[in-house]
């Protein structure tokens, strides 16, 4: 027979443990809540434009690769880009993947080559590193020149393009996207040193003919003043997001307006090769070429274009430069799809 006391005694001992079991678990579950916030926290990836190869295999495959590395890479301080460049040749794929860390303003890569064999319906992954097989050519003099503009940076890419037109003494115009001007002050360091040309492409990358005239003036003048404020440079010229530019943008627009007579279409095809396959067929002297430094595809064919657009006799210079050059003064109120040249 158990005394009321003893009772007591046992009711009291199995709130205890109760209460502990309750307690430790609470702790544990408010630890691995607090490792999930924190990884979250470190864990900045992106993925730049998802590829499609229309093939079950070759999209399964990629689709896997891609958040298996997303996943599973954490990182303590700094930024993950998967971007891709990507050829076919005597039916195979070759994708070629580019992870870059952006880690106390370096950048790490890693490079990995899928190759896929449309005949052996078979997929062959393996790490590679870029050779680089491009000599310096030396500089032709000659009166051909062709303007390079890269769009929508800066961005992690910037530095890359810069060392490649600055390997080749070439330059460019960079237009950039005023809200990003903040988040890459190394690069726009890196800009300014090497004598780039640096352009306006508004602040948040709206298409201007949808908005009021003073958003569209507030798009330009923000743009201008992050710029100005983070180099001291004034851009000299606008290319509107998209192109997208009529009468009213012209009449409104505060500076002359840039766009291009050949669109390489590399944010559509991240094919290197292409690319360059595209400005060799229509360059012409005075040409405005269109690209985007937020691609690696982009880099690639800038490395091995350059030194055939040299051996034609092109010299590759920032829109500024075409200008002088061709002895052209820029005017208010028109759109340059070129200046100068055979187009004249
Ligand atoms: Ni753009």
């Amino acid at each position: 027979m158990i005394k009321r006391k003893h009772l007591l005694i046992i009711i009291f001992l199995v709130l205890i443990i109760l209460f502990l079991f309750v307690f430790c678990s609470l702790i544990n579950k408010h630890d691995v809540i607090n490792k999930i916030i924190k990884k979250e926290e470190n864990t900045y990836s992106y993925l730049i434009n998802y590829p499609y190869f229309n093939n079950d295999k070759v999209d399964n495959y990629v689709d896997n690769y891609l958040s298996e590395r997303i996943n599973t890479i954490i990182l303590d301080n700094g930024d993950l880009f998967i971007d891709y460049d990507y050829n076919i040749k005597d039916n195979n794929i070759f994708i070629k993947f580019y992870e870059y860390v952006t880690k106390l303003n370096t950048i790490k890569e890693n490079i990995y080559e899928i190759n896929y064999d449309y005949e052996l319906d078979n997929i062959i992954k393996k790490r590679v590193f870029e050779e680089d097989n491009y000599d310096i050519l030396n500089y032709t003099k000659s009166d051909k020149m062709v303007a390079f503009t890269f769009d929508d940076g800066p961005s992690y890419n910037t530095i890359k393009i810069v060392n490649t037109l600055v390997k080749y003494d070439s330059k460019a115009t960079f237009f950039l996207v005023g809200n990003q001007v903040e988040k890459y002050a190394k690069t726009m360091d890196v800009l300014v040193k090497n004598g780039m040309d640096i352009g306006n492409h508004t602040y948040s990358h709206k298409e201007l003919t949808k908005l009021r005239d003073k958003e569209i003036l507030k798009e330009i003048d923000l743009t201008n003043e992050v710029i100005y404020n983070k180099t001291g440079i004034k851009p000299m010229f606008l290319r509107p997001s998209y192109g997208a530019m009529n009468k009213r943008i012209k009449k409104l627009s505060t500076m002359p307006i840039i766009i291009w007579n050949i669109d390489t279409l590399d944010w559509k095809y991240h094919n290197s090769n292409k690319i360059k396959d595209k400005i060799l067929k229509y360059v012409s002297d005075g040409d405005i070429i269109l690209m985007h430094d937020t691609y690696v595809a982009t880099l690639n064919a800038v490395e091995m274009v350059i030194p055939e657009l040299k051996k034609q006799g092109y010299k590759i210079v920032s829109v500024s430069e075409l200008f002088k050059y061709k002895g052209v003064k820029p005017k208010l109120g028109i759109g340059y799809g070129y200046v100068g040249g055979r187009n004249e």
